[in-house]
This record gives C-alpha cells, sequence and structure tokens, in this order.
C-alpha cells in the first residue's frame, strides 16, 4: 500500500501532466485542494553593478530630491538578507541540488517530491517532463531545472511563470515529502526584468498560500527584525491566526553577538500555531569550500547542543527535525482531507460526463481525449481512496 503523500503526489503529476496547475480551468482544479507545502521566503538581489540600483530610482526625479531618495532605499534595501530559503531546502534533502545566481533564479514553482526508497538502494532524481531519464548527478539536476525555466520563460526575458517544474528524489536519506519552492520575494527588479516581476511574484506566492489547504512554511533569517520579514508579512496576510504557518528561522549563528533568538523560538516574540524551528545552515564560506550536506547537519546538531541558549530546545531544532515534522505534518493533514478531496473526485467525475454527452458522441480525439484522460484518472484515485480507507478502517481486512 502506498502511503498518503505518495497518493498525493499521483495526483499532483497527473494535473500538471494534463495542464490544470491551479490556473483557471473549466474543471474543478483538483490541485487546488490537494495539500501541499509552499515554501516562501525574501531575497536580496545582488546587482552586479551598485550604480544600477540608484540609476533606477534617479530617472524622473530632480537631482537632490533622487539623491536623498536613493539614498534611503538603499539604506532600508540594505537591511533586507536573504532568508537562506534554497538553503533551508537542499538541507531537508540532504542534497545541492538548487540553482544558484545573483538574480531572480527561481522563476517558475518547483514541485519537489522526496520519496523515501529502502536502504542500500541508488538515489536519482526524476524530472515529470523527462520520464524515464534517471539523474544520479545532482549538478545535472541543478543544471536541468535551470534549462527547463528559461524554456517555458525564455532564456533573455528573466519573467516568471506559473508553470510547475516536478521534481522527484527517491534516496533512503529523505523522508516522503511533497515542498513547493516559489521564487523569492524581493524588493527591487534587476536589469532586464520587468519592474512588475516584483509584484507578479508577489502575486504567484499569494495565489498558492491563499488556498485554505496549503502549508506554508514562512522562512525568515534571525539576523532581521521579524516585523520585516517578507515571509511573515505575506503568510500573515492569508493565514492571520498562524493556524498553517510553520515558521523556520535562519542563520541564528550570526545574531549579533549579545542576542539570541530564544524570544522568537519559545513563540513569544512572534506567535504561530506551530513551534518555531531554528536551523544553522551552511554559510557562503562552506558552500564556497564544497562542505558537504552531511557534516553540514552534524554541525547544525553539536551547535543546538552545545549552545547554553538553546540545549533546552535542541532536540526540536535543525533540519533534520524540520524534515520529520513536515512528513508528519502532511501526512495528518492529508488524513484529515481525505472526504473532502474524494468528494471532489466524484464530482469532478460527474462533471466531465456531463461535459462528454453534451459534446455527444463520437467526441473528437483532441477535444475528449483529454477529458477522458481525466476522467480515467479520476476513477483510479477514487479506487485508491476508497481501498485505503478500507486497509486504515479499525477491524478493516488487511
Ligand atoms: P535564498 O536567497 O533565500 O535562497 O538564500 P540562500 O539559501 O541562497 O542563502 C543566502 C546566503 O546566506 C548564502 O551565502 C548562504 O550560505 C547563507 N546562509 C543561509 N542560511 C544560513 C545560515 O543559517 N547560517 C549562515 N552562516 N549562513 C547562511
Ligand atoms: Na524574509
Ligand atoms: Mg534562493
Amino acid at each position: 500500500m502506498d502511503n498518503l503523500i505518495s497518493l498525493v503526489n499521483k495526483i499532483q503529476r497527473a494535473c500538471t501532466a494534463l495542464g490544470d496547475h491551479g490556473e483557471s480551468s473549466a474543471l474543478p482544479t483538483l490541485w487546488d485542494s490537494l495539500p501541499a507545502i509552499a515554501v516562501v521566503g525574501g531575497q536580496v538581489i545582488f546587482l552586479s553593478d551598485p550604480s544600477l540600483f540608484f540609476s533606477r530610482f534617479s530617472l524622473s526625479l530632480s537631482l537632490s530630491l533622487s539623491l536623498s531618495l536613493s539614498l534611503s532605499l538603499f539604506l532600508s534595501y540594505s537591511f533586507f538578507q536573504s532568508s537562506g530559503k534554497s538553503s533551508v531546502l537542499e538541507s531537508v534533502v540532504g542534497k545541492d541540488f538548487l540553482p544558484r545566481g545573483s538574480g531572480i533564479v527561481t522563476r517558475r514553482p518547483l514541485v519537489l517530491q522526496l520519496h523515501k526508497s529502502d536502504e542500500g538502494t541508488r538515489e536519482y532524481a526524476e524530472f515529470l517532463h523527462l520520464p524515464r531519464k534517471r539523474f544520479t548527478d545532482f549538478a545535472a539536476v541543478r543544471k536541468e531545472i535551470q534549462e527547463e525555466t528559461d524554456r517555458e520563460t525564455g532564456r533573455s526575458s528573466k519573467q516568471i511563470s506559473t508553470v510547475p517544474i516536478h521534481l522527484s528524489i527517491y534516496s533512503p536519506m529523505v523522508v516522503n515529502l511533497t515542498l513547493i519552492d516559489l521564487p523569492g520575494l524581493t524588493k527591487v527588479a534587476v536589469e532586464g526584468q520587468p519592474d512588475s516581476i516584483v509584484h507578479d511574484i508577489e502575486n504567484m506566492v499569494r495565489s498558492y498560500i491563499e488556498k485554505p489547504n496549503c502549508i506554508i512554511l514562512a522562512i525568515s533569517p534571525a539576523n532581521q527584525d521579524i516585523a520585516t520579514s517578507d515571509a511573515i508579512k505575506i503568510s500573515r496576510e492569508v493565514d492571520p491566526t498562524g493556524e498553517r504557518t510553520i515558521g523556520v528561522l535562519t542563520k541564528i549563528d550570526l545574531m549579533d553577538k549579545g542576542t539570541d533568538a530564544v524570544d522568537m523560538l519559545e513563540g513569544r516574540a512572534y506567535r504561530l500555531k506551530f513551534p518555531w524551528i531554528g536551523v544553522v545552515n551552511r554559510s557562503q564560506a562552506d558552500i564556497n569550500k564544497n562542505v558537504d550536506m552531511i557534516a553540514a547537519r552534524r554541525r547544525e546538531r553539536e551547535y543546538f547542543n552545545s549552545t547554553p541558549e538553546y540545549k533546552h530546545l535542541a532536540n526540536r531544532m535543525g533540519s533534520e527535525h524540520l524534515a520529520k515534522m513536515l512528513s508528519k505534518h502532511l501526512e495528518t493533514v492529508i488524513k484529515s482531507k481525505i472526504p473532502g478531496i474524494q468528494s471532489l473526485i466524484s464530482k469532478t467525475i460527474n462533471e466531465i460526463e456531463t461535459e462528454l454527452t453534451r459534446l455527444g458522441k463520437p467526441v473528437a480525439a483532441d477535444a475528449g481525449g483529454k477529458l477522458y484522460a481525466i476522467m480515467e484518472i479520476c476513477r483510479s484515485f477514487d479506487q485508491i481512496f476508497k481501498d485505503h480507507l478500507d486497509g486504515v478502517r479499525p477491524g478493516g481486512d488487511k
């Protein structure tokens, strides 16, 4: 029997393959109703030439005015930090595989499905758009994410697209988990990118996290005032009571001497329903030195165990704990949503049947083909869910 997370993964893949990934569609979007964990965080765009930053804001203003405006923007800008979103994802996976760069690197949602495989089996990655091609080299995975992003958005336009990339990673080292990596929230557009990209990203992030079945993984750096965290700002908009927001605090090791994150981590500074989780990711120097992920996790564990302020919290800190907690929580949420998903699946089947009747038979292969395919998938999931419920029902015949 498949576990629930991999069942939902299959529906997600089927939805994307059929072009139903949360955009407006004639059919009720199944995708929208599936529980998922969306990862949000702010990022800083490093301009290759700082004068570009000034020139962007100086154009239409008089010299003195523009100078003071640029200066104040520059000052507020320099207080912002990258949240460490990519680092958290890589740490949860235990692999180096995300594209790096100074611009807006994540320009399409990345649906990252982690599948725990048997001990001793070889780990590999697979993209939905490249079925049957197994990647064992994670540098090649990084390259393919980049190239597939460009294929959809155009290499030169540097636009964003809401069409997700699906990546599955099979490894004995991971937990069963699905995460959706979204573009980082930013303050300024880079050269060659339209100014509207800042709002486009915000709207894309919002369109994911406003769905009631979405769990928000909000990443904020510990060395920045939490009130200014982009992740917290946007998640508060859609989840004001913090029911479905899981807060992650990065860069705990980079806090000023004499300050600590205990008030944050114990939930006194900013209250969420779930306990905050602190992490220590690899520093830029570690990345440059190619410090591997397993060594980094070990160091992270040592950090929490040996720092007097955090010792009492150590068993619920760090990337490994985060991965396990997320997997467990996702499974619980899916379980609680099964009746809703099931009724949506039946509704979809009914609507497709009506539509096919309306079209009359025989339907042209291209018009009816997609509907038939979706209906077939819905029917098989309907069955799988029924089987699963039979399997878990107390006293069930299994
Ligand atoms: P993103 O832009 O939010 O995806 O951030 P990245 O994950 O790319 O991280 C930005 C920079 O911060 C990189 O140089 C990381 O090495 C560094 N970084 C991220 N998290 C931590 C952390 O917990 N501790 C330290 N020392 N550096 C971190
Ligand atoms: Na942030
Ligand atoms: Mg990043």
